[in-house]
Parts: C-alpha cells; structure tokens; sequence
C-alpha cells in the first residue's frame, strides 16, 4: 500500500500540492485526473521519487520511501510516459530487455520474458523483435512502452498520460489493452490523465484534483453519482449535446461490429437523441446496418461519448 501523509510541494514559493493525504491498495487500477496544472505528473513522481516532497511523508507497506534503496525501490516501479521514449537505435527486444539487461538476467529468460510480453501485447514477436521503433506505428510504440514498464514484473506500473498522443482508435485499443493487463498481472497500476472519460473507463479508485487540492476520491459511482463538490460535479458532467450525429460516434471509435440480429432502422445521420431513444426501447443494445455490417451501439458507448464530448 502507498500512503501518502501530509504531503505539499512548492515549486520556487508556488504551491504544486497541498496537503495531500490518501492510499493506493495494492492491485488496484488508480487513475488520478485533472486539469493540467492540477499536480498529477508532481503527484506520480513523487512516488518515485524523480520528486521530492517539500514536507510530508510517503509510506510504501509502512516505510517512508526514502528508507528504500531507490535503485531497488524503482526496479520496482515500472513507469511509462506520454512520449513514448523508445530507443531509436536499439531494436524493440534490446529496448524492453534494457532493464532485465542490467539485472543481468540470463540471455535466454531475457528473450522468452519480451517474447511473452509481445505476445501479451498483440504484437507477434516474430514479426516485431528485430525491428527498430522507426518502423513501429505510435500505438504499436506505445504497447512496447508499457511492456518495458513490465519486463522486471514491478509491483507497481505508474503511467503518466500515456494514450495522450494517439488518434481515438488507437487510444481505445490501448485502454482495453491496460484493462487486460491489469486483470491478468493484478499489478497495481497508477494512471494519470486529463481526460475523464478515460479516467472512468480505466480507474476502478479514481482521485480528482484541482489545482494541488485532492477534490475527491472515489469510485466510478461516487465521482460520477455522489460528486463532493461543484468542481467535480462540473467536471464530469454528461451535458448531452442531442445535435451530435451517431457518425461523429463512430469516428471517435466507439461501437463494434456485431453477429446480432439487426433491432433498429438507425442511420448513422440520425441524432444522438435519437439514438438515446433506440437504446431504451431495446434494452440497452441497439443493432443497425452500417457500410454493408450490423454493428452494435450500447448505452455505456453512449455515455462514454456524451463524457468525451464534455472534456473536449
Ligand atoms: N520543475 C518545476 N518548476 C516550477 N514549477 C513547476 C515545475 N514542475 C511543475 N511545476 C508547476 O506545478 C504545478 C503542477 O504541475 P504538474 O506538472 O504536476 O501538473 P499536471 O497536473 O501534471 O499538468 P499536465 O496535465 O499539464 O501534465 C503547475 O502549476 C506547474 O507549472
Ligand atoms: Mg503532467
């Protein structure tokens, strides 16, 4: 568990964080989010200690962190970053085999631990271990960052807007795929962002900040069913815009294509009410043609729309 205890930092006299006090459980999906300026990065590196507090205490299972060994302690900490930080000149097993290397792992539990975790990833080792990260798309660079996160199985994985640079598709394809980590590995995760809708998407303890105060902490329910307080409230307010098409859904990645049986005669030109309308009378699963396909829409599509909408 990560406690943290009275912590603040100033930055040359101004206040980055005030008086934070909360815990991360072990195994959980944590998702700080805020606005920019609201002290997450701060908040994420004090954790490993790329920043120090200018008072307070962090305690990891009970130990202030500055009683660790901090090369040990961040072996740890597996940590991944907006931009994504690939070595250009290394190829995609040497940039994930970086830290194994300094361990002086074996060569050949070097090479199964990247294999696995390609594999793990979606991208087949076969075809992706020799190349060099020039040759990568930027979600497929992105899914090698947080592979190299996990090559020494840290505790913990800390992740500051990682999907931030990546179009809507592939940004999608990346949060189920942290989803499925997550399940899979019961790390703990610690994710920043500033976009809500991802916040609620991924953070099973979700931790809003506003300007170096802690607003609220919560689950998905609390945050978005008992809001603290106005900024929170405004913050994750679904203001419906009911003039959106269903095709600016879609672009922005959301449905799927579906082996159910049409239910609806929806076009993707009608509006979002309109689709609202659909959802209801059929349960919550709206199946219409689309481009020759049947394609499945569902509320929680919806209402990560209408929170998407409201965040841009
Ligand atoms: N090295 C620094 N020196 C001075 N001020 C800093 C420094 N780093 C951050 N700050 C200030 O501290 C505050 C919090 O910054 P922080 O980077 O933690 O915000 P953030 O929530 O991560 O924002 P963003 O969403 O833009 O990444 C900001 O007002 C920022 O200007
Ligand atoms: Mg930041």
């Amino acid at each position: 568990m990560i406690k943290f205890e009275h912590v603040y930092k100033q930055y040359e006299g101004n206040s980055a964080i005030e008086d934070l006090n909360m815990e991360i459980n072990d195994g959980d999906f944590f998702v700080m989010v805020g606005t920019s300026g609201s002290g997450k990065t701060t908040t994420l590196k004090m954790i490993n200690r790329l920043i120090e507090p200018s008072t307070g205490k962090i305690l990891i299972d009970g130990q202030d962190i500055k009683k660790y060994n901090l090369r040990k302690m961040r072996l740890n900490m597996g940590y991944v970053l907006q931009n994504i930080a690939l070595f250009p000149n290394l190829t995609i097993e040497e940039n994930i085999t970086i830290q194994p290397d300094s361990l002086r792992w074996s060569k050949e539990k070097r090479k199964n631990t990247a294999w696995d975790l390609l594999q793990k990833v979606g991208l087949d080792p076969k075809e992706y271990a020799k190349r060099y990260p020039h040759e990568l798309s930027g979600g497929e660079q992105q899914r090698v960052g947080i592979v190299r996160a996990l090559a020494t199985k840290p505790k913990m994985v800390l992740m500051d807007e990682p999907f931030s640079a990546l179009d809507p598709i592939s940004r999608r394809q990346l949060q189920d795929l942290v989803l499925k980590l997550h399940r899979e590995l019961r790390t703990t995760f610690i994710f920043v962002t500033h976009d809500m809708s991802e916040a609620i998407r991924l953070g099973n303890t979700i931790a809003v900040l506003s300007k170096g105060h802690l607003e609220q902490l919560g689950n998905r329910d609390d945050i978005l069913n008992h809001p603290k307080n106005k900024f929170v409230e405004g913050f994750f307010k679904l203001e419906k815009n009911g003039q959106d098409t269903v095709n600016l859904m879609l672009d922005s990645g959301l449905g799927q294509t579906s082996d159910l049986e049409i239910n609806s005669s929806l076009l993707k030109e009608d509006t979002i009410n309109t689709l609202a309308t659909e959802l209801k009378e059929h349960n919550g699963k709206v199946v219409f043609k689309k481009d020759g396909n049947n394609y499945l829409l569902t509320t929680s599509d919806l209402i990560d729309f209408l929170a998407e909408e409201e965040d841009n």
